[in-house]
């Protein structure tokens, strides 16, 4: 397994490849679900806590529209684009400040879900590989 964190000039977006629709047939939607609110409990108590809600029912909303997300790369049913519309995910991230030190973090809390994850090591890679590289294009900031 390679959780190794790509470095990127700021301002790059790197060509994405989207994650092996595999990854949610083993998985399942409830199971992305659960790694998702797991991952944001772990930012909760990261060093870049600030950026996400405090309010549980606030955190409630965040984890769902992440997981709508993450179902719908995954080739599952289009929960984001019926619940927020087109993602443009750059785009809703630029209210936040978010450097290459916030990514590093934020990737390394989903190193931490993903390790404890019981499933084949090409699917963990493939959505790896994805966050690694699609987490970059939301690096608004250079410090
Ligand atoms: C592969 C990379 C990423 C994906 C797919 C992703 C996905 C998402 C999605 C779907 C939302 C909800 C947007 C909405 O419905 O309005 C969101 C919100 C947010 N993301 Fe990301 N994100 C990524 C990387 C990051 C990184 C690197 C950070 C910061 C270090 C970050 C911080 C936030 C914050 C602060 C919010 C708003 C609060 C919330 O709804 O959680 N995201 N992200």
């Amino acid at each position: 397994m390679d959780f190794s964190i790509n470095q990127y000039e700021f301002g790059q977006r790197p060509a994405v490849t989207i994650p092996s629709p595999e990854f949610l047939k083993i998985l399942t939607e409830e199971g992305i679900r659960k790694m998702v609110s797991d991952h944001y409990d772990l930012l909760s108590k990261s060093e870049i806590k600030h950026l996400f809600p405090r309010i549980d029912e606030q955190l409630d909303k965040a984890k769902q529209r992440s997981s709508d997300f993450f179902i719908q790369i995954c080739g599952g049913h289009p929960y984001f684009n019926e619940n927020r519309g087109k993602p443009m995910l750059a785009k809703r991230h630029a209210p936040f400040t978010i450097t290459s030190e916030a990514r590093e973090v934020w990737l390394k809390c989903y190193i931490q879900i993903l390790s404890n994850l019981d499933l084949q090591e090409e699917l963990l890679q493939s959505f790896w590989n994805y966050l690694n590289v699609f987490s970059f294009w939301m690096v608004n900031s250079k410090k």
